[in-house]
Order: structure tokens, then C-alpha cells, then sequence
């Protein structure tokens, strides 16, 4: 028997994180590699105070008043679209997430993305291994130059603007928008805010940074591939349904852009006889864009403090909704 707080954890995490959730509760840990199924989520949590979730796990209403004894839900990620937040501050549940210590691993990804489908290195590495390589040629394998190109930022916050810094060292020129312009950042990071239409128009890349929420979903649809350049490139590392997946697919067959490089997808995982999958100028890869050892450990201890922090009444370190903490929170 142990009078330590009861919590459940829905996947294994690093164990920064799972050492001090050992620590300081009575954790149950759910071992697999899939996600515990919704029947078996909301049975677990029936004698729990505390959850640690995944993206991959739908926390709702109806999960939160499955159990309310629950005092808080962190998440192990920067985004928190799988989570009801209006619910949750409306039953007094604090949520907690992981930002800032996420945001440079994210931003190199959205970088590689841009890098290998702007140069088809994933075709590349197709053409070698299928021993297709008999010379140097002249026209092989040809793509697009990173520097002085053109790039677009959707989404200006803090990885949006790492993306920036990491095109600075390329001599790009930065286009950005966000429904917060950042004149204080504009001179002194050399970007230039643009609406999106001009950025469409304009930009050699477009990456995306934004988060998922209903003005954002689907935004990359037929109409905005439309507006781009013929050999203009797309790169989302933010969320899969901020584009339609069978507009790009469409966009990509006929040309009316270049390439995608994708670290998200809609849904996730992509199946793998999706026609976005078999297209050579789509480069897909599975939502590892914070997936450095370092930032995932970090990413758990901040988790995990966050959790500890919640089962014990206390307000957590870095809530997603801090206005819950304006009425009663949960006990
Ligand atoms: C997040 O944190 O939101 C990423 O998508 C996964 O690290």
C-alpha cells in the first residue's frame, strides 16, 4: 500500500520524465506501442488523480467527467488539439503542455524537410539503392536552390521563428504572417510581414507553424495551391489537418507546386496506400520533428513536473490554460 497520488501514464516516455513520476505517485504505466484504446483510457483512469497524455489521446469531456477526481492532464507535447481545453477550464482541470524546450529540434526538422525536398534527396536515396546510378549526368536529379530563395512562415511564435533564424544563414528572404504581427522582431531578425495571399504569390517555400484550431484547419486547400508558384514547396511540421491531404495530392500530380515535405498528416499515420505516399515529390516522415534524445527528455521531466505539480494542488509550471487558476481548480 503506498499513500503516494495515483496517476496514469499513457506510453512509455524518457526516463527524465518517468523517474519522477515513480518518485513522487503510484503510476501505472501502459506499456505498448499503440495508445491504450478508449474503452481501456477511461477505465484507467477511474481510481487515478492524475493523467499523463499523449497527442494520440482524445482527452474530452467525457473523459474528464469519466473520473472527477482527476486534478490535472499533461501533455507530453507543445500542442494540445487532442484536449477539450474549454472543457477542462470549465471544470476547473488544469492542463499542462511542454513549450520552449521543443522549438529548436522542431525548427531543424521543418529545415531538413525544406533542404531534402527542395534538393530530392529522398529520390536520390531511391535511385542509388535501385542501382539506377550508371553516370554523372547533367540533367539528374535537378532541384531547387535553398539560398537567396524566397520562404514563408505561417505561424510566427516560437518555432516559427526559429525556422527564420535557421533561413537566415541562407540568405533568404523571410516572409511571415501571424494574426499577431511582430513589428518589435522585424528589423532585427530581417523578415517582412506579409498577408498570406502575398506570401502564396510570392514564396519559393511555404512552411508551416501554426496550430491546429478551426481557422486553420484545412487552410492549404485547392484554393491556396492555387495562388502558389509552379515551383513552389511545402512544408508542414505543425498539425495534418492544416491542409487537405487530396488537394495537395492533386496540386503535387498536376503540378500546380513542386513538393511537399511533411512531418505531419491527416489522419496519422498516413496509410501507407495513400496517393500522397507513392508521389516521388511528396517526402513524408512520422511526426518525429521533436524527436532528438535530448529535447524528448526534456520534454518528459517537464511533463512529469507538471503532473507531479497538478496531483498535489499545486499550480503547474507551465499551464495551458492559467485562467483555470482564476476560479476553483479541482481538488
Ligand atoms: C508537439 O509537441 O506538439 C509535437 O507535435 C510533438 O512533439
Amino acid at each position: 500500500m503506498t499513500n503516494k497520488p495515483k496517476v496514469f501514464v499513457t506510453r512509455i516516455i524518457p526516463e527524465e520524465g518517468l523517474s519522477l513520476v515513480r518518485e513522487a505517485c503510484d503510476m501505472e504505466l501502459w506499456e505498448h506501442e499503440l495508445p491504450p484504446p478508449r474503452e481501456v483510457l477511461l477505465e484507467k483512469i477511474k481510481d487515478k488523480v492524475g493523467v499523463l497524455s499523449l497527442l494520440t489521446d482524445k482527452i474530452d469531456a467525457e473523459l474528464m467527467d469519466a473520473n472527477p477526481q482527476i486534478r490535472v492532464v499533461s501533455n507530453f507535447a507543445v500542442g494540445f488539439d487532442n484536449i477539450d481545453i474549454k472543457a477542462a477550464t470549465a471544470r476547473g482541470l488544469p492542463i499542462g503542455n511542454t513549450p520552449g524546450v521543443l522549438t529548436d529540434t522542431t525548427a531543424d526538422i521543418a529545415f531538413t524537410l525544406l533542404m531534402a525536398t527542395a534538393r530530392r534527396i529522398s529520390e536520390s536515396i531511391d535511385y542509388v539503392r535501385a542501382a539506377k546510378w550508371k553516370t554523372w549526368g547533367p540533367m539528374l536529379l535537378m532541384g531547387q536552390d535553398i539560398h537567396k530563395a524566397t520562404l514563408g512562415i505561417i505561424g510566427f511564435g516560437r518555432i516559427g521563428q526559429g525556422m527564420a533564424k535557421r533561413a537566415s544563414g541562407f540568405d533568404m528572404k523571410v516572409l511571415y504572417h501571424d494574426v499577431y504581427r511582430r513589428q518589435d522582431l522585424e528589423q532585427s531578425m530581417g523578415v517582412t510581414y506579409a498577408d498570406i495571399d502575398t506570401i502564396l504569390a510570392e514564396a519559393d517555400f511555404v512552411s508551416i507553424h501554426t496550430d491546429l484550431n478551426p481557422s486553420t484547419r484545412y487552410m492549404f486547400n485547392a484554393a491556396a495551391f492555387a495562388k502558389m508558384k509552379r515551383t513552389a514547396i511545402l512544408i508542414n511540421s505543425a498539425r495534418g489537418p492544416i491542409v487537405d491531404h487530396m488537394a495537395l495530392y492533386e496540386a503535387l500530380k498536376s503540378g500546380q507546386i513542386l513538393g511537399a515535405g511533411l512531418d505531419v498528416t491527416d489522419p496519422e499515420p498516413i496509410p501507407v496506400d495513400h496517393p500522397l505516399v507513392s508521389l516521388p515529390n511528396c517526402l513524408i516522415v512520422p511526426h518525429i520533428a521533436s524527436a532528438s534524445v535530448a529535447t524528448r527528455g526534456k520534454m518528459a521531466s517537464m511533463a512529469a513536473n507538471n503532473l507531479i505539480a497538478g496531483v498535489r494542488g499545486e499550480r503547474l509550471p507551465t499551464p495551458v490554460n492559467p485562467n483555470v487558476y482564476d476560479g476553483e481548480i479541482r481538488k
